[in-house]
């Protein structure tokens, strides 16, 4: 018995220690982190993006190890930190990369016509695409029979059927107001932080093309802020 004893009372131990370490010691140091000044909150819209299970497919944290680096010079933006998530209820995260990651989405691709018609049909915009088609978030309608008001999608050529228009619902533009809100390309570090953060990363990664290996590649201007904030 005195054996079972020691054997429970070191597991509760080593539980709690573990508990204390991964859960409590983290929700004590970012439970206040402030919003950045530059991010925007969003409403109900992110709901969308939730029940349709976008994040199935899709990330939403570049990162700065291993596959970060790649991430940056995909054009992804800088690795995300705490502060970046302030509004997100639940954090969308994400592990599944079957497609990009959409934390800059907005920046990268600011146009809704672009969103909703590759919401619609994706193989229209991206020929071989896996990502599935929400055509249940717009409405195939004869051109006289659009409403005032009704947003018509304006599509490539051969993505819905001839003499048809289609409509979003609802549904399709929160998403996409949604995705066109997905911005973090502001700068998070103070300059002393991003110093330290640049002396962290090993030299050899950095040694063939430095330009390339941390900068967003995706807008210079805004690449040029981020570079500090690899
Ligand atoms: C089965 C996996 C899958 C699911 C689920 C999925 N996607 Fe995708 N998504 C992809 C793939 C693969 C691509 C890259 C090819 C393309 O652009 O169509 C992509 C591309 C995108 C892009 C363009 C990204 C870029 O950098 O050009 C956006 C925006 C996007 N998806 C949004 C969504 C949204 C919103 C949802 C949920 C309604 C969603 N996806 C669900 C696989 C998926």
């Amino acid at each position: 018995m005195e054996n079972e004893r020691k054997l429970i009372a070191g597991a509760m131990v080593t539980l709690s220690l573990a508990t204390a370490a991964m859960i409590v010691v983290p929700f004590m140091q970012l439970k206040d982190v402030p919003a950045p000044q530059a991010l925007a909150p969003y409403t109900s819209e992110e709901l969308v993006y939730i029940a349709n299970a976008c994040i199935a497919c899709h990330t939403q944290q570049p990162s700065t190890t291993g596959a970060g680096i790649a991430d940056a010079s995909r054009g992804w933006g800088r690795a995300s930190v705490a502060a970046d998530y302030h509004y997100d209820s639940p954090p969308l995260l994400g592990t599944m990369r079957t497609g990009p990651d959409l934390f800059n989405i907005g920046a990268r691709q600011p146009s809704a016509d672009w969103h909703l018609g590759h919401l619609f049909q994706p193989r229209a915009y991206v020929p071989g695409s896996v990502m599935p088609a929400y055509r249940y978030m717009f409405e195939v309608k004869d051109p006289g029979s659009v409403a005032k008001g009704e947003r018509v999608v304006s599509l490539p050529p051969g993505a819905v059927e001839e003499g048809k228009v289609v409509v979003a619902k609802p549904e399709a533009l929160d998403l996409v107001a949604y995705l066109q809100g997905l911005d973090r390309t502001y700068t998070v570090l103070s300059a002393e932080e991003a110093e330290w953060a640049a002396s962290r990363l090993a030299p050899n990664r950095l040694a063939k093309e430095p330009d390339e290996a941390v900068t967003d590649t995706n807008e210079s201007e805004k690449a040029n802020e981020t570079k500090t904030n690899p």
